[in-house]
């Protein structure tokens, strides 16, 4: 195919993709947790995987996978907001960032009815959605002083 056929191709699978997620409709990708302390059902209240958990390290580089497949079309790569959703690098880091994140990862977001962004717990375990916010805290405002 040519070069043309070929960047219209991309350009519409894109767009597809983005309407997919526009209607908030998830295709979420499975996070391998293996290694990571399990949780049990219960949610926590605070991420147990902060610096003194002894699979801290690992928390941030499975946060960091999990976050660029379910979380980045949205929240932008890096947790750079492109504009779409907020910039999830403006979280508070601690218990009080914690509290908030819980909150919205297990309820989503809607408004007038519109899925603004799934519930991901729905999707993602415990463990993997810590493991994400464990990763936030890695790059947060708070962590590298605004870059
Ligand atoms: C379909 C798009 C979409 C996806 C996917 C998505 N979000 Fe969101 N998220 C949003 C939008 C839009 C908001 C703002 C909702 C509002 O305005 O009430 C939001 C809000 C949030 C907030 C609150 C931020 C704040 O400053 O108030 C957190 C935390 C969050 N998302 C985390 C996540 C995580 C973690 C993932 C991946 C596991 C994720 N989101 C996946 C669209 C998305």
């Amino acid at each position: 195919m040519t070069r043309t056929m070929f960047i219209l191709t991309i350009t519409s699978l894109l767009s597809l993709a983005g309407l997919a997620w526009g209607h908030g409709n998830v295709t979420p990708q499975s996070v391998n947790i293996r290694g990571l302390e399990e949780l049990g059902e219960e949610w926590r209240d605070t991420n147990p995987y902060r610096e003194s958990h002894p699979q801290h390290e690992l928390a941030v580089d499975v946060g960091k996978s999990a976050y660029n497949q379910n979380c980045a079309a949205c929240h932008g790569l890096e947790a750079k907001s492109g504009g779409i959703a907020p910039d999830l690098r403006e979280l508070e880091n601690g218990d009080y960032g914690d509290e908030w994140y819980k909150e919205r990862v297990i309820n989503g977001a809607s408004r007038n009815g519109r899925v603004l962004m799934p519930p991901m717990a729905n999707y993602l375990s415990q463990e993997a959605l810590w493991a994400i916010r464990t990763w936030l805290e890695t790059v947060s405002l708070e962590t590298t002083g605004g870059n």
